[in-house]
């Protein structure tokens, strides 16, 4: 019975991973060690999150990030647990977290050969309301292992080796990829494994979705003002495009790679740089995007040809189906 094959065939994240890092001949399962601890973070959080309320997890820790945002109980637990986790792996030796100031280098005797950057609780304004939140990840390696620096860490997006981010929601998604496109896996709590739910995820080459803060429409610039005008106006005769925005990056990503769509976050007179961090979630998000066949877009290039100045750079960008960012990309275009 092919239909009952997946009941018996488990597809956990750990098997899709061997299974791709079996194309690599030379890799020692290095990887594998390394996305399991990221695997094992995941639940940690997951199972945190579905309890915050009664945990007395919600609300403030008192204390304030490098970002100057309050830190959430959640947003320090949640980073404690990963950075724990990645440096007993045994595989990371540089790590960067939204929730610390400085770079992690991790001790010579636990030191592998990859950088993990993350952002460890991602959308923490909507934890106490309980709208969806995340984690998002970004890996690199290291250029020599017996010697990591900073610059191992400053390197282009497009020099990942993986990205992904794991959604507390309705379930437990974790979506990933390593190269060679995107799959999400969802947690099963009664096996506590993560099984293949959606393989080789493609984003809608053209959407009908923007997902934008129009909060901020005041201080947009004139290419961005344009395209939400277009938007909600359309020149074309094509139907007005809906607003979803949820205020979670991880909850309105994960929803434009499924149903297709652009995700906003322009540069504005207040934040020149826009509000979205370069290294832990303008990164791997635009990876992602591209795997499944979209684009991301800083309004000046290619988000992933960005080379980051500072581990907590801000970048705007725009992402989501290839034609969607292409109508973008015309309007910057025209503009300068
Ligand atoms: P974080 O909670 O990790 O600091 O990230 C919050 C980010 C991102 O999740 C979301 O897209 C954005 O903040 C929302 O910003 P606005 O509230 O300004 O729209
Ligand atoms: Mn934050
Ligand atoms: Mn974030
Ligand atoms: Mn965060």
């Amino acid at each position: 019975h092919e239909a009952d094959a997946h009941r018996t065939d488990l597809m956990t994240i750990t098997r899709h991973v061997l299974n791709e890092q079996t194309k690599y001949p030379e890799s020692r399962g290095d990887f594998t060690i390394l996305l399991s601890h990221i695997v094992l973070g995941c639940k940690f959080v997951c199972s945190s999150v579905s309890k915050a309320g009664l945990a007395k997890l919600l609300g403030l820790a008192g204390e304030t990030n490098i970002q100057g945002e309050e830190q959430k109980k959640l947003d320090v637990l949640s980073n404690e647990v990963f950075v724990k986790a990645l440096i007993s792996s045994g595989r990371t030796c540089i790590l960067v977290s939204e929730e610390d100031e400085e770079a992690i280098f991790v001790d010579p005797s636990k030191r592998g050969r990859y950088i993990v950057v993350f952002d460890p609780l991602d959308g923490s304004s909507n934890i106490d309301c309980g709208v969806s939140i995340g984690t998002i990840f970004g890996i690199y390696l290291v250029k020599d292992e017996e010697n990591p620096t900073i610059d191992d860490v400053l390197q282009a997006g497009k020099n990942l080796v993986a990205a992904g981010y794991c959604m507390y929601g309705s379930s437990c998604t974790l979506v990933l990829s390593t190269g060679s496109g995107v799959n999400g896996f969802t947690l099963d709590p009664s096996l506590g494994e993560f099984i293949l739910t959606h393989p080789n995820i493609k984003v809608p080459k053209k959407g009908k979705i923007y997902s934008v803060n129009e909060g901020n429409a005041k201080n947009w610039d004139e290419p961005t003002t344009k395209f939400v005008e277009k938007c909600k106006f359309p020149t074309d005769g094509s139907p007005p495009r809906s607003l979803r925005y949820i205020g979670s990056m991880v909850a309105d990503v994960h929803r434009t790679l499924l149903y297709g769509g652009i995700f906003l976050y322009p540069a504005d007179k207040k934040s020149p740089n826009g509000k979205l961090r370069l290294l832990y979630e303008v990164f791997p998000m635009s990876y992602l995007m591209e795997q499944a066949g979209g684009q991301a877009f800083t309004g000046k290039q290619r988000a992933l040809d960005l080379v980051p100045g500072k581990i907590h750079e801000r970048s705007p960008v725009f992402l989501g189906s290839y034609d969607d960012v292409e109508e973008i990309k015309a309007l910057y275009a025209a503009a300068n």
